[in-house]
């Protein structure tokens, strides 16, 4: 690392015991991103290039599941969060300059905050610089006691404290900006003489105030950035928040939300002015969905691409891509790797995988389109299936442009069938038809008239 570049610990080795499960606690979701992530991309738009975490419990999994732009360090045994940050120790040995630490578990720890942290540090060429909040209840946090020139001049933990320092409601939220040299030093040397026995990080402020340099305590009017994740009540109440600020963010940018208490929006949404968002709709992924669309009721939209002025109802969208003008649903399965280009009409109680409709074609309803492409303006008709599988293989159905596919036709592929092609309806298509040619896959109809009449006189006759 290089001179006053930005470095940055996050502090993710604990148990969460509380949390009662199998999963570390810095992997499970806020807004669907895990917690550890959320406080990894306020670090880096912070401007720190790639965060050093430390993990422990479950430390396979979060590496895992964050990938290479972070740097990972191990504490095997929890002894505290002083002993923690020392992990990062040879890491940040080349670096010197302005170092951020943050817990892993405070999701709703915004960039804002670690830029202004790490802003006061630099303004005021501190050797360490905290974040510090006010709460009415301060139970169970550390206390900043403030010298006689208002500096900060230690933090005194809430077991260790005394009476007249538990009634301070400056509390340490447990994000720093130290000076990376200073921190390396002190760190080795901090002892484990307190109520619970642990390497206190807390302790390093302290250190830096006895001999004389600069502690900066910045106060943000946020209780929420102490707002740690223990226990799954307080992992729900996080994604309200987190909810709350991503959907006022949608709102105050354009987008329409129809009942907020039903919508889930993920942090990596997309959404273009004038959408409609309509309850019980959650978008997920990477989804970008365009202006003036519909979206909902009761939809589910993940990692798809939607155009603009689509409508989507009651309908499930995985992973595909949408053009514009499109409507889906109600009842609707779009499966990965499906394609929709621009006025498309895919109905009721149609299933879609790994298949392409081009423009103006329609699905209009009760249909399973697998591995196929529909060509321009092709109308498939209601309950039309694609037999795309035979127990082995996975084959294809190319259908041309204009081609109009009777209703209750069965496709089996491999299969194509050319450009304006029609298609009787009820026909099983096993072979393939060329352009403009007519399909007849049925048995002929035989009309017997006076049968029904007959038919009934005789059951008459024998009551
Ligand atoms: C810490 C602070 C306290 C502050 C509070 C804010 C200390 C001594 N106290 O207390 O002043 O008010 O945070 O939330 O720092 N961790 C490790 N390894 C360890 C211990 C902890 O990685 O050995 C990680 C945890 O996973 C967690 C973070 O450090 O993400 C904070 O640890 P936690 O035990 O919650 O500290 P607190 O006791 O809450
Ligand atoms: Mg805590």
């Amino acid at each position: 690392m290089h001179d006053q570049e930005l470095a940055g610990i996050i502090l993710a080795a604990g148990k969460g015991t509380r949390m009662k499960s199998d999963l570390p606690k810095g992997l499970h979701l806020v807004a669907g991103i895990p917690m550890v992530e959320l406080i990894g991309r306020a670090m880096k738009s912070a401007g720190v290039a790639k965060p050093i975490i430390v993990v422990g419990h479950g430390g396979d999994n979060i590496i895992q599941a964050l990938g290479d732009t972070y740097d990972y360090v191990w504490q095997h045994e929890q002894l505290g969060t002083g002993h923690a940050a020392l992990m990062a120790a040879d890491i940040l040995s080349t670096h010197s300059g302005p170092v951020l630490v943050a817990p892993g578990d405070t999701p709703l720890l915004d960039a804002y905050t670690l830029k202004k942290t790490v802003e006061s540090h630099r303004e005021a060429k501190a050797l360490c610089t905290l974040a510090t909040t006010q709460l009415e209840n301060a139970f169970g946090y550390g206390r900043i006691v403030r010298g006689a020139t208002a500096q900060p001049e230690r933090i005194v933990e809430e077991k260790d404290a005394t009476d007249a320092q538990r009634c301070i409601k400056e509390v340490c939220t447990s994000i720093y900006c130290f000076d990376c040299e200073t921190l390396l030093r002190i760190l080795p040397t901090l002892g484990n003489s307190n109520s619970q026995g642990e390497y206190y990080l807390t302790d390093v402020v302290s250190q830096i105030s006895k001999e004389g340099g600069t502690v900066v305590g910045t106060i943000f009017h946020d209780p929420s950035l102490v707002e740690g994740v223990n226990d799954r009540w307080q992992l729900a109440l996080a994604n309200q928040e987190m909810m709350k600020r991503i959907l006022k963010a949608h709102a105050l940018s354009g987008v329409t939300l129809n009942g907020i208490e039903s919508i889930n929006i993920g942090i990596d949404v997309e959404i273009g002015p004038d959408t409609v968002i309509e309850p019980g709709t959650t978008l997920g992924g990477k989804t970008k969905i365009g202006s003036a669309c519909r979206i909902g009721p009761n939809t589910r939209i993940v990692d798809a691409t939607i155009g603009e002025r689509s409508t989507i109802q009651m309908s499930h969208v995985i992973e595909a891509t949408i053009g514009n003008r499109v409507w889906v649903g109600p009842f609707a399965n779009l499966r990965p790797k499906t394609v929709i280009m621009d006025d498309v009409k895919i109905g009721n109680f149609v299933e879609i995988k790994n298949s392409t409709l081009k423009q103006g074609a329609k699905t209009p309803h009760l249909s399973y389109i697998g591995d196929s492409s529909i060509g321009k303006n092709s109308n498939v008709g209601a309950g039309t299936i694609t037999c795309n599988y035979d127990g082995y293989t996975k084959s294809r159905t190319e259908i041309g442009d204009n081609v109009f596919v009777g209703s209750n036709s069965t496709l089996v592929a491999p299969l194509t069938i050319g450009d304006g092609a029609m298609i009787a309806a009820g026909s099983v298509i096993t072979q393939n038809i060329p352009a403009d040619a007519g399909a007849f896959g049925r048995a002929r109809q035989e009309t017997k008239e006076e049968w029904a009449a007959l038919w009934r006189k005789k059951k008459q006759s024998t009551d």
